[in-house]
């Protein structure tokens, strides 16, 4: 099984960036620890991460071909990306969106997901844990939609 991770903007900040709501983890580590966990699971992982809309969609697209199941955390995207919504509408496999935070206990400009309603699902608000996760959700996946 194939599973590409793609992170948003400003993740690569990870551990020195606001780090009372995203912790000290870094985006190294996270990647690292999915890494160990899906060598254990039998998951062929690959993370990427990018600061661009459209690099973010030419992944998304990208995932089209030999990809199993996409793991996203749009980030500042999520909030109104139109374009990496219908970018991941057009994906026949299941896709689970991550949150470090709890998007729904924070500003009311962050309550609204553009982009939840195409994916399977969604997991929110536990720190690193909730790539971990949804890493544990994409084994359980039966794959194509
Ligand atoms: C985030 C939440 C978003 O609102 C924010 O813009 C981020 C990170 C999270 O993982 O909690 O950059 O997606």
């Amino acid at each position: 099984m194939r599973v590409l991770v793609i992170h948003g903007p400003n993740l690569n900040l990870l551990g020195e960036r606001e780090v009372a709501i995203y912790g000290p983890v870094t985006l190294d580590q996270i990647n690292d620890s999915m890494k160990s966990r899906a060598l254990e699971l039998g998951i062929d992982l690959e993370c990427r991460q990018s600061n661009h809309e459209g690099e973010i969609i030419e992944q998304i697209q990208g995932a089209r071909q030999g990809c199993d199941c996409l793991i996203i955390n749009p980030a500042a995207f999520t909030h109104y990306s139109i374009a990496i919504r219908d970018a991941l509408a057009a994906l026949e496999i299941p896709i689970i969106e991550v949150h470090l935070s709890n998007i729904y206990s924070r500003e009311p400009f962050r309550h609204k997901s553009v982009t939840a309603g195409v994916a399977t699902g969604q997991i929110s608000g536990f720190g690193p844990s909730s790539y971990a996760l949804a890493l544990e959700a994409a084994a359980m996946m039966p794959g194509r939609k």
